[in-house]
């Protein structure tokens, strides 16, 4: 169902994968809202050919860039202006790589040139994006950013190792940025803070099953689903929420606020 929410709205979508991403769900539904769109992804996971097939879907072109390089970011704004004629309304940040967790380090034993490439991949490239824009002023007025972060950042999640201070700077970012953008063009920066949900990436942290089944029994609505996130997400870039800015929004059906539920006492008792 559309209701036409990003009618005439351009925008950049970073981190579509495969099918599962959340990057792909949310392209898809700003599709359906009447936004056109240009997709980017690193080159290396362009390889794959999976984001064609999201291309032809939502009639957008593709544009590799590695977050990490500023010469690619500039390079995809500015052909993202060129193919949308005109400044660009919202960008959807959905990158996150943690290399100690890929390579099974331990927290503790945390190899630290490799949590650099983390934290510049996961967090400091929002900043390089919001950077790049501001440099090309290639975001309209009441313009919005949004990048997806996990409760990880509040709370501590042992297997989630060095992601939870990626995403902790990831949320300082957005507040940091959020406020200079806010107050030269009116652009809004958020993070949303999102369920655990069995995408390439989430699936990547130990024991994640678990973390996901636990969730679901401590949020009074249940989890989140990757296309409940898109439809946030939606709402974050249309014109009904101009005033959301430098937020941290929790989108897990209640879990950052719960105690304890029923169903975890019932599970404690057996
Ligand atoms: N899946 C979850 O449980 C969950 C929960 C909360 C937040 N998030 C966050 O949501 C975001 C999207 O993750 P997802 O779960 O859809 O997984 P995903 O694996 O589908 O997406 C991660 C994306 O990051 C991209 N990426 C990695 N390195 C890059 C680089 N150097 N340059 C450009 N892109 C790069 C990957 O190619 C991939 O498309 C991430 O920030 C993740 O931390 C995920």
């Amino acid at each position: 169902m559309s209701n036409n929410l990003l009618k005439g709205k351009k925008g950049i979508i970073f981190g579509a994968l495969d099918e599962k991403s959340i990057a792909w769900r949310t392209a898809l539904r700003c599709h359906e809202e009447g936004a056109q769109l240009v997709l980017s992804n690193a080159p290396v996971a362009l390889r794959m050919g999976e984001i064609n097939k999201l291309a032809e879907a939502v009639n957008a072109p593709v544009i590799g860039a590695d977050v990490t390089n500023m010469d690619d970011l500039k390079n995809l704004f500015e052909k993202s202006m060129e193919h949308f004629g005109g400044k660009i309304d919202f960008v959807l940040h959905s990158i996150g790589m943690g290399i100690n967790v890929r390579k099974g380090k331990h927290y503790t034993e945390m190899n630290y040139e490799w949590n650099s490439k983390t934290l510049d991949i996961s967090s400091m490239s929002l900043h390089r994006v919001l950077r790049t824009a501001w440099d090309l002023d290639a975001l309209n007025e009441w313009g919005s950013v949004v990048a997806l972060t996990y409760i990880a950042a509040q709370r501590v999640f042992p297997d989630y190792n060095e992601m939870a201070d990626a995403k902790a700077l990831l949320e300082s970012v957005t507040r940091s940025f959020g406020y200079h953008y806010g107050v030269r063009n009116k652009v809004r920066v958020n993070t949303i803070s999102q369920s655990p949900t069995k995408t390439t990436a989430g699936s990547g942290v130990k024991g994640f099953d678990g973390f996901v089944s636990y969730a679901e029994k401590m949020s009074p609505l249940g989890n989140a689903s990757a296309d409940e996130c898109a439809q946030y997400c939606v709402t974050l870039f249309s014109d009904y929420t101009r005033m959301v800015t430098m937020q941290n929004l929790f989108h897990d059906g209640g879990f950052s606020f719960t105690g304890v539920t029923q169903a975890v006492i019932e599970q404690m008792e057996k």
